[in-house]
């Protein structure tokens, strides 16, 4: 049996991460969090704000963005009585597979969408990876200091695009410069709007009662016409329910501008309320509760230091259960060797510090020289393999040519080795000898480019390839799978850790070929 200290430290710990569209508003919204959780004393002091995320193919710029991804990669803070774990999803130019990974490593997601413009495509991808684990999700509207589109349409279109319903809990009184605050439905309290006050931490102040002389007082000619616009909403809208949040089956709603710093707070109010602490996880064998006293954890992500002094590379580590301690040892169970683990390093808040307890539900950084691989289960001695990490399939391909045929062998080594940190990933199809490297974001091409000639010796060269997706393929009968095989030979490729992938040239492509051979399972997703 758990000893309560221990028990309460789990219980208290909120893991997640912003899922959201380029600008809709996510790196304002960390700041804002972080001056909530007082980690900051003035926004505009977080690293990397401007400038830095449109990355190029500089490579001074590129170091400069590796090194704020790894600093302000997982950002921990405490907030009433919870200890919040906020884990960085790449956006931007620097969106890649790590981001899809980020999310299997949290209990639940905030997404934040831009009020003007609606549900965009960025965050319907990253909504489809965290219904891989039916991902509680709350939902932030941005920008109400500007014109945005009816909020009613809005929750609509959550609702009709992500399949998720969405249940209000603030409702904004007017927008752009009509903006007068939010009230919620739930405690009957306005949230008084007062503008430019967006960089320091404010006062909240409340008006008790939508019907009140305050409120009149407060909204004015907008008064009875919002009156009737609640009316509205309490009729047409899903009413919050915890279960059905925590199943990922409705989304609590919150609105505000982080950019004023409003809204903000109610939302992180209802985020520490409501939000799941540390869930437990499957291995092949059984499920491992986040409470449970042994050690547990695996590792999604891997970043490569970018600095050549320090050729070291972070592999990041979500705690599954129990806790870690400094100079503890580990099994590292793909491996079946133990280490003792003294350097292990937290995030918080930009700097890397030497970490000496971790519960479930944190994330820890381990040095790695190479010898650890995203998907990795670390135990205190248990055989666990912990399921559901997956490799995604990229959206964009390249072919490699080598500049120097001489130095194939290096190139696929290089290749190889690059695609087991998993930012991109290596196909090598059946038909010929070509190269095909396959990302999920535009950067990573230029950081393989990049690595290849500085740790591999080879310059290479990126060609269009006529690959528009790629499915990992599998099939329970071997004459059926063997005829396909045959069939498809064209389109079939080796991944890097010698899977059979059908590469579709077309999205039409791969629909005929799943209806021709149904009893082959094209997966979108394959398992470490
Ligand atoms: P991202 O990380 O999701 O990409 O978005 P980011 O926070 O960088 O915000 C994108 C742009 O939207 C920024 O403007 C930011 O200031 C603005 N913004 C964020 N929240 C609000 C809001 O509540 N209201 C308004 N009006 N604007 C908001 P920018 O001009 O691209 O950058 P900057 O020069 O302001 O940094």
């Amino acid at each position: 049996m758990a000893n309560q200290d221990f028990l309460n430290e789990i219980n208290k710990r909120r893991t997640f991460a912003i899922i959201s569209h380029p600008d809709a508003g996510k790196t304002t919204i960390t700041e804002k969090l972080l001056l909530l959780g007082q980690l900051i004393q003035t926004a505009g002091s977080v690293k990397g704000r401007k400038g830095d995320k449109h990355a190029t193919s500089d490579w001074m710029t590129m170091e400069q963005q590796r090194g704020i991804s790894i600093t302000s990669s997982v950002m921990q803070f405490p907030y009433k009585d919870r200890i919040v774990n906020l884990l960085d999803t790449p956006g931007h130019e620097d969106f890649s597979e790590d981001t899809y990974r980020t999310l299997t490593a949290v209990d639940s997601v905030l997404m934040v969408i831009d009020g003007a413009k609606g549900v965009e495509d960025r965050t319907i991808k990253l909504m489809d990876v965290c219904r891989l684990r039916d991902t509680p999700i709350l939902t932030f509207i941005n920008k109400m200091d500007r014109d945005i589109r009816d909020p009613i349409e809005l929750l609509d279109e959550v609702e009709d695009v992500l399949k998720i319903r969405a249940a209000p809990i603030t409702w904004p009184i007017g927008m752009s410069h009509f903006f007068k605050g939010v009230y919620n439905l739930y405690t009957d309290t306005i949230h008084v709007f007062i503008r430019g006050r967006g960089h320091t931490l404010t006062d909240d102040i409340q008006i008790k009662g939508l019907d009140s002389d305050e409120a009149r007082e407060h909204l004015g000619d907008l008064y009875d016409d919002f009156v009737d616009e609640i009316d509205l909403v309490k009729g047409a809208s899903h009413e919050f329910d915890l279960d059905e949040y925590l199943a990922g089956r409705i989304t609590p709603v919150f609105f505000g501008t982080a950019l004023s710093n409003f809204g903000i707070r109610e939302m992180l109010d209802g985020f520490v309320q409501w939000a799941p602490a540390p869930m437990g996880r499957g291995t092949l064998t059984r499920h491992v509760e986040s409470r449970e006293e042994a050690f547990s954890g695996f590792i999604f992500k891997i970043q490569a230091n970018m600095d050549p002094k320090h050729r070291d590379r972070v592999a990041f580590m979500r705690i599954c259960s129990g806790s870690y301690r400094k100079g503890m040892k580990m099994r590292h169970n793909r491996l079946g060797k133990d280490v003792k683990v003294t350097d292990a390093v937290s995030f918080t808040a930009g700097d890397r510090d030497s970490v000496d307890e971790a519960w479930s539900g944190d994330i820890i950084g381990l040095h790695n020289h190479g010898t650890i691989q995203i998907g990795d289960t670390f135990t205190e001695g248990e055989d666990l393999k912990f399921t559901g990490i997956p490799h995604f399939a990229p959206e964009l391909y390249r072919r490699v040519r080598l500049t120097d045929p001489l130095k194939m062998k290096a190139l696929q080594k290089g290749l190889q080795q690059l695609s087991e940190e998993g930012s991109t990933q290596l196909f090598m199809p059946q038909r010929n000898n070509e190269l095909i490297v396959g990302a999920v974001g535009q950067l990573q091409f230029e950081v393989v480019s990049y690595r290849l000639k500085d740790e591999y010796k080879v310059e290479c060269i990126y060609e269009a390839v006529n690959v528009n997706t790629a499915r990992w393929v599998e099939c329970d009968d071997p004459k059926k799978f063997e005829e396909f095989k045959r069939k498809c030979y064209d389109y079939l490729a080796v991944d890097g850790g010698g899977h059979l992938t059908y590469l579709a040239p077309t999205r039409v492509n791969l629909m005929m070929a799943e209806e021709k051979w149904p009893d082959v399972r094209f997966r979108a997703t394959r398992e470490h």
